[in-house]
């Protein structure tokens, strides 16, 4: 009995996993990830956009949002990096919210592609032209994400960009603003990008102007944001469409297992199993050094630290992420038998 009891009061450990009985403390598991991982020098900052090399790799920030609007934080929460492909994920609300669920799986699919995330093979290689049968892609990955910008509506490139950004401001809680410099190098380094969008076009993906299409994926790629907006953006996600402090609902209860299962497939690209497979969260990561996480109806949780491995995910982030996630018990998979 005694046994039994100092064992539950531990928290249960199976295979990595920590089944805490007693409410775990949110700033302690954030406190000792902070500290775990704060030496930790493996990786490096995406270089292919030149701005990103300069960033500074020691920055290192992590915040936690609970969905009832607490906040526990550690390290810099308020240096701004590039939000990257996290942005992937809004833009992707935002059109759900908009025209429904069936526009992304029908026009540009939900389905890994197993490929990276600015793969052209990956475009080719699946039923590519729609209405040839279901698109095998997703809006998580460079060629859906940028089809995905196109379906934003608006009258002209000025009225779609302030629903993009009016959208990201709205999870966030805050008015974000793009960093100019990010913007201008993937302008100027983004032809890879163009030929992707040229060929969304030719295979119907996107309906007219993909030089438009492009640049609104670059600019919303370019928004600044730190660890405390990002956590504010997943933990509204977390909490079912509702931004937890502002109140404002943002994308309807039924909407969210969609946009959560496309981060659950591909939100870490080609790693996106190996994530899911130890932590059981959806989430995003961005080459600016971003990766949110959404635990179901707890929290939301991001992570910013610049270096990255192969795949283009922040190494410190993933390991920050998954302690933390590990330590609160937050993986929806885990269920301790009664
Ligand atoms: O289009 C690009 O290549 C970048 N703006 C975004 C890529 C990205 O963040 C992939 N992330 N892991």
């Amino acid at each position: 009995m005694v046994r039994k009891l100092s064992a539950i009061a531990a928290g249960l450990v199976l295979g990595g996993l920590a089944l805490a009985a007693q409410a775990p403390d949110p700033q302690a598991a954030v406190n000792n990830a902070f500290n775990q991982f704060k030496t930790l020098k493996e990786g490096k900052n995406a270089d292919y956009i030149p701005a990103l090399a300069k960033v500074d790799p020691n920055l290192y920030g992590i915040a936690l949002i609970t969905v009832d609007g607490k906040v526990y934080t550690a390290g810099d929460i308020k240096t701004e990096v590039s939000i990257q492909s996290i942005s992937k994920v809004f833009t992707m609300a935002q059109v759900i919210q908009e025209q429904g669920l069936d526009a992304i799986e029908k026009r540009i699919g939900v389905d890994a592609t197993g490929a990276r995330f600015n793969s052209i093979i990956a475009v080719e290689g699946v039923k590519t032209v729609v209405g040839t049968g279901a698109p095998e892609m997703n809006p998580l990955v460079n060629p859906g994400a940028i089809s995905a910008t196109s379906m934003v509506t608006g009258a002209n490139s000025d009225a779609v960009w302030k629903k993009i950004i009016g959208t990201y401001n709205d999870y966030a809680g805050r008015n974000l603003t793009v960093l100019q410099d990010v913007y201008k190098s993937e302008s100027d380094s983004n032809q890879r990008n163009q030929a992707i969008g040229a060929l969304m076009l030719a295979y119907g993906y996107i309906k007219s102007n993909w030089p438009q299409a492009v640049d609104l994926y670059t600019r919303q790629c370019s928004v600044g944001v730190n660890a405390k907006d990002l956590a504010m953006m997943a933990a509204t996600l977390a909490a079912g469409g509702k931004n937890p402090v502002t109140g404002k609902v943002l994308l309807d209860p039924a909407k969210v297992p969609g946009v959560l299962a496309v981060m659950a497939t591909a939100g870490l690209y080609d790693d996106s199993g190996k994530w899911l497979y130890h932590t059981g969260l959806p989430a995003k990561s961005g080459v600016g050094g971003g990766i949110i996480a959404v635990a179901p109806g707890k929290f939301g949780i991001a992570v910013i630290s610049p270096p990255l491995d192969d795949a283009g995910n922040s190494v410190r982030a993933q390991r920050t992420i998954t302690a933390i996630s590990n330590a609160l018990g937050a993986n929806p998979y885990a269920v301790r038998p009664k």
